[in-house]
C-alpha cells in the first residue's frame, strides 16, 4: 500500500481508503456484520489506514463497527464521519440558509454523538454532509467549527459535496476553513478536474474520492437481470433502463482492458489515482476478495496518458441519485 498527503493535515493517508456507508446497513439491505468486520480486518492487514463513515449510516451503526476496529488499532488508522443537515434535505437547497442545515448547536451535539458511537475521543476529520456555498462566510459555522477543533473534538474539518456539483466550494474553500474535500470523481464524472483539483493542489486541500464506482456501475457485474434486495437504495440509483444503460457504457468500457487493468474495477480505480490532488480513494468493499482485490493496487503503478486519453471519451453526465 502507498500513502498520500492528506492535504496540509500532516495525515499520511492509504491511497485506497474504506467507504464504510454499505456496512451500516439500512440503504445497503445486504450488508452481515460478520462480513463487514472480517472486511475491515483484513483491509488493515494489507495497510489500509483511513476509514470514512457517518452519523447516518445505519443510524450510528457504520460507525459503531468503525469504532470497534478503529480502537483495536490504538492509533494507527484516520477516521472521517459526517453531520446531518439538520433538515435531512439531500442535497443542500440552493438559497437556503445555513441555520436550517448547520446550526451551532446541531453542529456540537452530533459531533459528540459521532464520538460516542465511534468510542473516541476524537474525529481525525469531521465534515458537513452536504454543502451550499452560500453559506461560506456564515460565522455560525466557522465558529462552531473552530470551537470543536479548540475542545479537541475534532482535528480537522471537511465537506462533502452535493453530488457532481464539485465547484460548490470554492468560496468555503477560501475561507483557509476547509482540510479536506470529499467528492464525487470517477471514469463517469470527471469534473473534479477542471477547476476543483488545481485549486486544492494549490492550497494544499485534501481530496477524498467517493463513489469511484458509481455505486457499482463502473464495478462491471451490473446487467439488465440484476436485483438488489428489496428497501436497497441501489433499487432508486439503477431503477428504470439504468441497468441497461449501465451494462452499455461498461461493455464499451471493457474493451480498454488489458495489460494495464484486467477489470472494470481496477480500471475505475487506477484512474481516479492517476490524479495527484487525489489523496485518498475510499470504496465500498465488504467481501474480502473485493478488499483484496482493491488494496492491491495502490502499487505505485499509473494508467499511461493514451490510456487515461481513451477514458476521457467515457464521461457520462446524468445525476441518478435525482433524476
Ligand atoms: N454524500 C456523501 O458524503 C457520500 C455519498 C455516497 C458515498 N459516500 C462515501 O463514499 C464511499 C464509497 O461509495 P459507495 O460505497 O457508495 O460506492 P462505490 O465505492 O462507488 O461502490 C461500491 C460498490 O462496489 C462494489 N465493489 C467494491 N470493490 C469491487 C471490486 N473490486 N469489484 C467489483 N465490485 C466491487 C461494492 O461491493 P461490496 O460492498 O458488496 O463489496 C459495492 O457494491 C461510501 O462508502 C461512503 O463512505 C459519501
Amino acid at each position: 500500500m502507498k500513502y498520500r498527503d492528506l492535504g496540509k493535515t500532516g495525515i499520511k493517508v492509504s491511497e485506497i481508503g474504506y467507504g464504510a456507508w454499505g456496512i451500516g446497513g439500512g440503504m445497503w439491505q445486504d450488508s452481515k456484520d460478520d462480513d463487514s468486520l472480517r472486511a475491515l480486518h483484513r483491509t488493515i492487514d494489507l495497510g489500509l489506514n483511513f476509514i470514512d463513515t457517518a452519523l447516518v449510516y445505519g443510524d450510528g451503526h457504520s460507525e459503531n463497527l468503525v469504532g470497534t476496529v478503529i480502537r483495536e488499532q490504538k492509533g494507527r488508522l484516520s477516521v472521517s464521519s459526517k453531520i446531518p443537515p439538520k433538515n435531512m434535505r439531500w442535497p443542500a437547497q440552493k438559497g437556503s440558509a445555513l441555520r436550517d442545515a448547520f446550526p451551532f448547536d446541531h453542529i456540537v451535539t452530533c459531533t459528540e454523538k459521532s464520538l460516542k458511537n465511534l468510542g473516541l475521543d476524537t474525529i481525525d476529520v469531521q465534515q458537513f454532509h452536504v454543502w451550499d456555498d452560500g453559506w461560506a462566510a456564515d460565522h455560525e459555522w466557522q465558529d462552531a467549527v473552530a470551537q470543536l477543533k479548540d475542545e479537541g473534538k475534532i482535528r480537522f474539518f471537511g465537506l462533502s459535496l452535493n453530488n457532481h456539483e464539485p465547484e460548490n466550494a470554492l468560496r468555503a474553500a477560501a475561507t483557509g476553513l476547509v482540510d479536506t474535500i470529499q467528492v464525487i470523481y470517477n471514469i463517469y464524472d470527471q469534473s473534479p478536474e477542471k477547476n476543483l483539483y488545481p485549486y486544492c493542489l494549490k492550497n494544499k486541500i485534501g481530496i477524498i474520492v467517493r463513489v469511484p464506482l458509481d455505486e457499482g456501475g463502473l464495478a462491471g457485474n451490473i446487467t439488465a437481470k440484476t436485483i438488489f434486495p428489496k428497501g436497497d437504495f441501489r433499487n432508486g440509483y439503477f431503477r428504470g433502463d439504468r441497468k441497461q444503460q449501465v451494462a452499455g457504457h461498461t461493455d464499451a468500457l471493457k474493451k480498454l482492458l488489458g495489460s494495464e487493468a484486467g477489470t472494470l474495477a481496477e480500471l475505475a480505480l487506477r484512474f481516479c489515482l492517476h490524479h495527484p490532488a487525489v489523496s485518498t480513494v475510499i470504496p465500498g468493499m465488504r467481501s474480502i476478495a473485493n478488499v483484496e482485490a482493491n488494496c492491491k493496487l495502490s502499487d505505485g503503478r499509473t494508467l499511461s496518458e493514451s490510456l487515461i486519453a481513451e477514458l476521457r471519451h467515457h464521461v457520462w453526465v446524468r445525476d441518478f441519485y435525482e433524476d
